[in-house]
């Protein structure tokens, strides 16, 4: 079996070294253990995500490593927003996205902040705090608990985030190193998620006003959502959700602690946390790829990408592409305005970047007004075996 220019230990701890190279050097190679196309530069990511030739939807080819249970549940996480294109795609983002206005996000904002004052609040006395375990990893699940219209008991919603993570094993890895175990505590949380999504489903209508209340009740020229893509996409904003916000806020809060000078800044400005999570967006980029597949024969680079070869887009080389971001390394609050890439271009541009903004924000101007002595309180930083969520397994900070 082939090296893999993705999914190698030596990636976990810094992947952009390589990306780096690749960039470089060879920005659209084909990775024969992926079986995919790598592409770096963020030209090529930018027009393959604005391609409408590229397709999302993923065909048994991406689960053929997978057992009979899993393939169950890959098929029907397929079946999801994320993994569809036009015209069904355009229905069902036409729904979501009036159940997900802007306004609905920024309405949450008081809510938010009595959320992640919570969480501080019941660290605040110890002087010390694992911020994965205590704050960035119950943080997303709670808030989409919330704003769904789910369990706001808290071990309810440790047991539904505990089903997500388990549900998540099998993504972002290699599967050849999954092993049997994981495969079937994978199966068992995708059985443990759906009982709970039904269950919820089945009160939404006690719950005026509540996303999954809105959703049930979405229509668009008359054509609602089925139950079946109903379920698929409460399903999917549960881990869509939260893993990939964890990530930006615990390499956020990594990269916003080696800056000790930007920090006073935002101490000193608060209106610039904005600015600051678009730019701790690009630097982290939690979703480090995203995948397509040709529609057609295509000329990427100097690469002929034939019709039907998958493609991964490297969303965070192409967030520290120097031709785009001078000293693209660099943490900088005096970048010209853009939206990060991280989120996505094109029609699948993330659903959650309001709310996935909204929450970093908040996080980040509480924790650095709360607690000013801020620091980390161990140097090495262990990854999740994840390529494409960047999640760190624990981060012991003390103030
Ligand atoms: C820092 C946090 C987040 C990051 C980095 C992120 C990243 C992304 C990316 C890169 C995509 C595009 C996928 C593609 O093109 O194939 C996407 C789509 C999506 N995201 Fe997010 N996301 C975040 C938070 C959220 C949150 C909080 C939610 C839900 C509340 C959410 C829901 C979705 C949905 C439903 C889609 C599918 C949209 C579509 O296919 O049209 N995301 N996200």
């Amino acid at each position: 079996m082939g090296g893999s220019a993705l999914f190698d230990e030596a990636m976990l701890e810094d992947p952009y070294a390589r990306y780096a190279r690749l960039r470089e050097s060879d920005p659209v190679c084909f990775d024969e253990r992926v079986g995919a196309w790598i592409v770096t530069r963020y030209a090529d990511v930018e027009r393959v995500l604005r391609d409408p030739s590229f397709s999302s939807v993923i065909g048994a080819d991406a689960s053929s490593g997978a057992g009979d249970a899993l393939r169950h549940l890959y098929a029907f996480v397929h079946s999801s927003l994320v993994f569809s294109d036009p015209p069904d795609h355009t229905r069902l983002r036409a729904l979501v996205s009036r159940a997900f206005t802007p306004a609905r996000v920024e309405g949450l904002r008081p809510w938010v902040g009595e959320t992640v004052d919570r969480l501080v609040d019941a660290v605040e006395p110890q002087g010390r705090m694992d911020f994965v375990a205590d704050l960035a990893a119950p943080l997303p699940l709670s808030v989409l608990a919330g704003v769904l219209g789910m369990t706001a008991d808290p071990g309810e919603q440790r047991r539904l985030k505990a089903a997500c993570d388990d549900f998540l094993l099998p993504f972002g890895r290699d599967p050849a190193t999954l092993t049997a175990e994981e495969e079937a505590r994978a199966a068992r949380a995708g059985e443990v998620l759906a009982g709970t999504v039904r269950e919820a489903l089945a009160e939404a209508a006690d719950r005026p006003g509540s996303l999954l209340a809105v959703l049930s009740g979405a229509s668009e020229d008359g054509d609602r959502l089925s139950r079946e893509e109903l379920f698929a996409t409460v399903v999917l904003f549960l881990i869509a959700g939260h893993e990939n916000l964890t990530s930006l806020l615990s390499n956020g809060l990594v990269a916003l602690l080696g800056r000790p000078d930007q920090v006073r800044a935002l101490r000193a400005d608060v209106g610039l946390w904005p600015v600051a999570v678009r730019e701790l967006l690009r630097l982290v980029a939690p979703n480090q790829f995203v995948r397509r597949v040709a529609g057609a024969d295509v000329r990427l680079g100097d690469a002929e990408v034939r019709r039907g070869d998958a493609v991964l887009l490297v969303l965070a080389a192409a967030c520290r592409d120097p031709e785009v971001y001078p000293d693209p390394d660099r943490f900088d609050l005096t970048r010209p305005r853009q939206w990060p890439i991280a989120l996505g271009r094109g029609i699948h541009y993330c659903v959650g970047g309001p709310l996935a903004q909204l929450e970093a924000e908040t996080v980040f101007a509480r924790l650095f007004a709360r607690l000013p002595g801020l620091r980390l309180a161990e140097d090495h930083i262990e990854y999740v075996p994840n390529f494409n969520v960047r999640l760190v397994k624990r981060l012991p900070v003390t103030w």
